[in-house]
């Protein structure tokens, strides 16, 4: 699966994993609250196309009648709907959002209700996005409860809300799944293939989930160490042909080829501020 990434998930970029091997993508997480307010944050936030599937939308939620309104309006263009409970910091702690939610398993049983109760078609899913808790056995707890509450499934970003790059903890993803009904998905550390075959057959999960090692790598489920040249040129068309900013399309083009290029042309590279200096730049490389 393609993880949900702020600013990189979007349309253009699950569209060129897809290619590339990737089952699964999320959008980037979306805040209800605004996405049900504003037409102009439904615009900005969230743009998809029929060949997009299947798709998860993820949101930033601390309330069941926000997520379940929100999960309304997506309901048709998407497969599924997903709870952040994982993102850490400090603006989504403030406001209720995100790892916040880990410590209050009863607003999330009833915020899984809701939505299930408002949409009642089990083809669309309902899951969650969480990190670990300093106690595991809360971890267990956790998502015991939202399994109780309809959960479809379940996402686990091994690491605690306070780790930033420390190394993912596989027992407890392990503890996790051997403890629940519902699939597991193991996130955290996939930068290679072969990362992604160990980190199953350690933990027995049913799906990985990779963001770093995608942006790095958008073929990396097809086996290949770096970004393949004909990677890079389907970028190039997709952000053309979806529409995507330079800025998005430049930054993609800087994490693809931050393995392969020197260091001294990468900051060259990276130092470009038009379309036209890095495609010309871009055929250089590739002749
Ligand atoms: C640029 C970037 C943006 C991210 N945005 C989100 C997000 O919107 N929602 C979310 O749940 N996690 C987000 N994350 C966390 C990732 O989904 C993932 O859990 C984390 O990076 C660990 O996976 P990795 O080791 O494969 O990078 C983001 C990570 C990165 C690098």
């Amino acid at each position: 699966m393609c993880a949900p990434m702020v600013r990189y998930s979007k349309l253009p970029f699950r569209m060129l994993v897809r290619k590339y091997g990737c089952d699964v993508a999320f959008t980037p997480m979306i805040v209800s609250h605004s996405f049900i307010e504003s037409e102009k944050a439904r615009h900005n936030e969230f743009t998809t196309a029929a060949e997009d599937r299947p798709l998860i939308v993820q949101f930033a939620a601390k309330h069941g009648t926000e997520l379940a309104d929100a999960a309304e309006i997506i309901f048709r263009y998407s497969d599924g709907v997903d709870l952040n409970c994982g993102c850490p910091q400090r603006w989504a702690i403030q406001d209720g959002y995100g790892a916040c939610l880990l410590n209050k398993p009863e607003i999330v049983h009833a915020m899984i209700q809701q939505v299930r109760n408002k949409i009642t078609d089990t083809r669309f899913s309902v899951s969650l996005k969480i990190r670990l808790h300093d106690d595991l056995k809360q971890s267990v707890e956790f998502c015991r409860r939202a399994q109780q509450a309809g959960a479809s499934w379940i996402t686990v970003h091994g690491r605690t809300k306070s780790q930033r790059y420390e190394s993912v903890n596989l027992d407890a993803i392990k503890l996790i799944k051997e403890n629940l009904d519902i699939p597991v998905v193991g996130n955290g550390d996939i930068f290679q293939l072969e990362d992604a075959l160990k980190f199953q057959s350690h933990t027995g999960v049913d799906g990985v989930m990779s963001a770093r090692g995608l942006l790095e790598n958008p073929s990396l489920f097809t086996g290949t160490e770096t970004t393949p040249s004909a990677c890079i040129e389907e970028w190039i068309s997709l952000s053309l042909s979806y529409g995507c900013t330079f800025t998005n399309i430049h930054h993609h083009l800087m994490y693809m080829l931050e393995k392969t290029l020197p260091r001294a042309e990468r900051k060259l590279f990276n130092s470009y501020t038009s379309l036209a200096s890095v495609l010309d730049h871009l055929n250089g490389m590739f002749h």
